[in-house]
């Protein structure tokens, strides 16, 4: 959608699975491989607790050799001690059944330590390649240079296959073979692939990197410190719930680190290595000091000349991920964290807790066809071929499999098998099922084998079938009446010879079988094949139930965390949290809103009653839209529940509650004219954000006092997105059917035509200004009629009478000259025609004036800040552990 305008960079993804969470701490989500270990070996690795097991299974080739005697006590993992070498063939590969199959994202890793193996004192340069793509060069420095390359993908098909190309430079080999299942819903690109650049945990104090059991997804944080910080860290556990998506381990970001000049702000720069390559970056953010209430750290993100994200407040104990929307590259990527405007002291110095570089693949190599793929694999596992039979059957060119013909590639479609010549190679058993899976097949030469039990009917229906030969085999029964028939009309050569039991007629079998006494093995044959077929179904529709589960959950159905989430709560969580629903902070349509602390912080948690009338459609508005925006002046959704018949979003605590409540003199202080500006200002910017920086605009429909909420420093942010709608770009004009809103603040012009646009809200605005100015409510009762107050104060305007609109209980406290502006802004907003009335942002540069005597340009305003630049090519030491 388009409307994830800039704040869609924030990824505060939160998919509460926890089916997830505990296969990948369990490690069912895992594959780990250390290879070259005898045979159907297996450990568990004494740091991290990962059970490695032998690669046999998983490769036909090569041969196991452990790392020189010299290097095998230095420290090193385990996992580096044994290597797989591949002196034989031009490609070599491991062929893996990923954990839970094709369509889910898997991070794989391969590590090298050459260790002088083959004791020929020189690291060798190979190829990797991720099946028939080109992943990256491997190029080993020295005998204990550790090489990682990484990549996170979503396969294709079942099985991945890992693959190492010789290139003359030395033999290839591999030490380690890793799989992690991660989330589907972090790290997405429209890319096909991404290769790790960097990983990097700032501020922590050591030289170990982190992985496993700190991260749940086993990723390898490396320690880096960068120049002119403080590093700031806490004990507390960060994000305890995990409900940032991408779950940095709560090691990582509980350390972070400063720009040790407080005025001074933090630059990142990024130079690729190739200009021409793209790149993803994840920025994690968690705020990691407990802030005394008169401070804040509030920064802008930029990317180059654009803003990544505006007033960025790292959340204190939660972390949130920032993420460029595209990819970027080019000869430097810089990005910029700076504080908004000449702020004073109050504001504190950018943070930064950690950061993932990732390079875009794209796969241009377009494999073989995936159901010519799987039949193959089937037949070579069946039969276990003795051949050289590795990676994909017909890519790259060069490559393809001993005794197959295939299709050409062109750019668009996949390589198909048209020739399976596997003749006098041992192949014993039946025909495999699988065969009926090579559908554009042409060719079969099956003969000299050894196969048993009867040609199999599919054979005849394999549409392009020309020529096939099961001769000198062990085959019984009769051949399928198709095969004959094509073959007696010339459309097909088959031959069938030296099968001593094989018949062309029912009458032929009928004497063998008598001949042969062997009444009874086609019966145990069918019974076995129905009962596979059987088990086959039961698995699939196992599956199948499991997967709708999995996507009612996952997917917004009327439970459970919804897509978009930011932070999910579970039931138990908000009782916890509310510590059982005991203070309520104050009651609505909706139900009633209770206090609550998370991690210490205040929060405000509105709990939809069974009864309410605003419905789980407005509920779903609110969570929509507070998940996109990001603004000081909207309040923050910190989470929301949705379970069962539980419904409950969580926002920040507002300590000074709304705006209405001092109108009507329900507090004990009353507001200041310059507070009074201010909040007018806060509501304007926060509504302006809401009209101009999403797009497509969102248009509140509900603005008036109670849903402008104040803080303890009584800095305003709009509430309460319920009936909030965003429009399309084009059509900026809707035709609603129900008028929604408040008596008092509704859009005269939307209640007759009962379209809405940005407008609509300038002229609600416009109200409460007039609110805010005379400390009148909406409507009012003037003598014996309700009048409503811009009738009031445009005829009090009119006779110039401003001491008469301004609220008496301010006595003299006000500057007439700005009561006046105001008054004419107010006025101007609640024009009974919208094209009459100002824009949104018309009336925040109006306000700007009056507030600030002048129009700041926030953003301009950094001329005395120093920067910092932190250079992320500045090699860093990888510490073994
Ligand atoms: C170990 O496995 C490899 C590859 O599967 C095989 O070539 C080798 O013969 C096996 N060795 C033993 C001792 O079983
Ligand atoms: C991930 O993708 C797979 C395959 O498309 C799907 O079955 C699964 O439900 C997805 N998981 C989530 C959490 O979306
Ligand atoms: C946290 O900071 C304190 C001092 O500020 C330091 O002594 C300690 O080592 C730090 N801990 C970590 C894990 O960096
Ligand atoms: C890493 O830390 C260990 C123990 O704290 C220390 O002995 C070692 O010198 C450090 N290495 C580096 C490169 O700083
Ligand atoms: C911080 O930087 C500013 C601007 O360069 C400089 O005037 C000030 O002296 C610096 N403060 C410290 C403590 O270094
Ligand atoms: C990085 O971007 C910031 C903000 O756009 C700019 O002030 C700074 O000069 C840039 N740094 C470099 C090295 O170009
Ligand atoms: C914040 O408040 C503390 C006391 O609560 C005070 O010592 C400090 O000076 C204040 N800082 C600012 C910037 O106002
Ligand atoms: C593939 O596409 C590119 C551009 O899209 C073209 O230059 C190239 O010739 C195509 N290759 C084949 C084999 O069609
Ligand atoms: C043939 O391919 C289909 C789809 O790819 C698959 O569902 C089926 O199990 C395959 N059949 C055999 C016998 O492998
Ligand atoms: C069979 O061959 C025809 C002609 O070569 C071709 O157009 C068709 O795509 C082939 N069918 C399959 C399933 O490959």
């Amino acid at each position: 959608m388009a409307m994830l305008s800039s704040l869609s960079l924030i990824s505060f993804t939160s998919f509460a699975l926890l089916l997830f969470l505990v296969h990948a701490q369990d490690q069912s989500g895992f594959i780990s491989i250390d290879c070259g270990i005898p045979n159907d070996s297996s450990y568990n690795d004494e740091t991290t607790g990962i059970k490695y097991v032998s690669d046999s299974a998983f490769v036909d080739s090569g041969t196991s050799k452990s790392i020189a005697a010299e290097f095998q006590s230095s420290g090193f993992d385990k996992h580096l001690l044994n290597v797989r070498s591949f002196p034989e063939g031009k490609r070599n590969c491991y062929d893996v059944r990923t954990p839970r199959g094709k369509g889910f994202k898997y991070l794989i890793r391969t590590r090298f330590m050459y260790g002088n193996y083959d004791d020929l004192g020189a690291a060798p340069e190979f190829d990797l390649y991720l099946g028939v793509n080109f992943w990256d060069s491997v190029k080993l420095d020295d005998a204990t240079s550790i090489v990682n390359k990484e990549m996170i993908t979503i396969p294709v098909s079942d099985t991945v296959q890992v693959c190492v190309v010789d290139k003359n430079s030395g033999t290839p080999f591999l030490s380690v073979l890793e799989i992690r299942l991660l989330l589907n819903t972090t790290y997405e690109t429209s890319s096909d692939a991404l290769m790790l650049v960097r990983r990097s945990d700032f501020g922590g104090n050591g030289n170990l990197s982190f992985r496993y059991k700190d991260d749940i997804y086993d990723r390898i944080w490396t320690p880096r410190t960068l120049a002119d910080t403080n590093k700031l860290n806490t004990s507390l556990t960060i994000d305890q719930g995990f409900h940032n998506g991408y779950q940095p381990p709560s090691t990582v970001m509980s350390t972070a680190e400063t720009p040790q000049n407080e005025s001074h702000y933090m630059t990142l720069i990024f130079r690729p290595v190739d200009p021409n390559a793209k790149f993803y970056v994840y920025l994690h953010f968690a705020e990691v000091e407990e802030l005394k209430t008169n401070l804040t750290r509030e920064f802008h993100i930029w990317l180059d000349e654009s803003l990544l994200v505006r007033s960025f407040k790292p959340r204190y104990l939660f972390t949130d991920t920032v993420s460029t929307p595209n990819p970027v590259g080019g000869i430097m990527v810089n990005f910029s964290l700076q504080q908004p405007g000449k702020t004073g002291d109050s504001v504190l110095p950018p943070i930064i807790n950690a950061l993932e570089i990732y390079q875009v693949n794209e796969f241009l190599q377009i494999p073989t066809d995936s159901q010519d793929v799987d039949a193959m694999m089937k037949i070579k596992a069946k039969y276990r071929v003795k051949k050289n039979w590795q990676g994909d059957p017909c890519v790259p060119v060069g490559y393809s499999w001993e005794g197959l013909d295939c299709t050409q590639t062109d750019n668009t479609t996949n390589s198909r098998i048209v020739s399976l010549n596997i003749s006098f190679s041992e192949l014993r058993g039946e025909i495999d099922p699988a065969f009926s899976n090579l559908t554009s097949i042409e060719k079969l030469d099956l003969s000299g084998n050894d196969l048993t039990g009867e040609i199999p009917d599919f054979l005849g229906n394999l549409p392009n079938l020309t020529e096939l030969n099961v001769e000198g085999n062990k085959l019984t029964g009769i051949i399928p009446a198709k095969l004959l028939e094509r073959s007696n009309n010339g459309s097909l050569s088959l031959r069938f010879g030296r099968n001593p039991d094989l018949c062309l007629s029912a009458s032929c079998q009928n004497t063998k079988k008598k001949k042969k006494k062997k009444n009874g093995y086609i019966i145990p044959l069918v019974s076995l094949i129905v009962g596979i077929i059987i088990a086959l179904f039961t698995v699939l529709a196992l599956f199948r139930h499991f997967k709708k589960k999995q996507q009612r959950g996952g997917l917004g159905g009327r439970n459970g965390p919804l897509e978009i989430a930011k932070r999910y709560f579970k039931y138990s969580e908000v009782v916890n949290i509310t510590n059982n629903f005991e203070r309520v902070l104050g009651k609505g349509g909706f139900g009633k809103v209770y206090h609550g602390v998370i991690n210490g912080e205040q929060v405000a948690v509105k709990v939809l009653s069974q009864e309410s009338a605003q419905g789980y459609k407005e509920f779903r508005a609110e969570v929509d839209i507070l998940m996109r925006v990001h603004h000081t002046n909207l309040t923050s959704l910190v989470g929301y529940c949705n379970e069962g018949n539980h419904v409950a979003l969580i926002y920040e605590y507002m300590a000074n509650e709304n705006l209405g409540d001092f109108l009507a003199g329900k507090r004990s202080f009353i507001l200041s004219w310059e507070e009074r500006l201010k909040i007018s200002l806060d509501a304007a910017q926060g509504l302006e954000y809401l009209h101009c920086n999403c797009k497509p605009p969102i248009v509140h429909r509900d603005v008036k006092p109670a849903n402008i909420l104040l803080n303890e420093k009584l800095q305003a942010k709009i509430a309460d997105f319920g009936l909030s709608r965003s429009f399309s770009v084009e059509g900026n004009v809707q035709v609603s059917t129900v008028v929604a809103g408040t008596i008092g603040y509704l859009d005269p012009e939307y209640y007759s035509t009962r379209q809405i646009d940005e407008k609509s809200d300038v002229y609600s605005l416009g109200v409460v200004l007039l609110e805010v100015i005379t400390g009148q409510p909406a409507i009012a009762s003037f003598k014996t009629e309700k009048r409503h107050i811009s009738d009031q104060v445009s005829l009090m305007l009119a006779k110039g009478d401003i001491k008469g609109i301004v609220d008496q209980r301010l006595k003299e406290r006000y500057d007439t000259g700005s009561a006046w502006k105001m008054s004419e802004i107010a006025l101007a907003c609640t024009e009974p025609t919208s094209a009459q009335r100002p824009t949104m942002s018309q009336v925040v540069m109006e306000l700007k004036q009056i507030v600030y005597g002048r129009v700041t340009n926030q953003e301009n305003d950094n001329d005395s800040s120093i920067l910092l630049t932190v250079d992320l090519n500045s090699e860093m030491v990888p510490q073994a552990r």
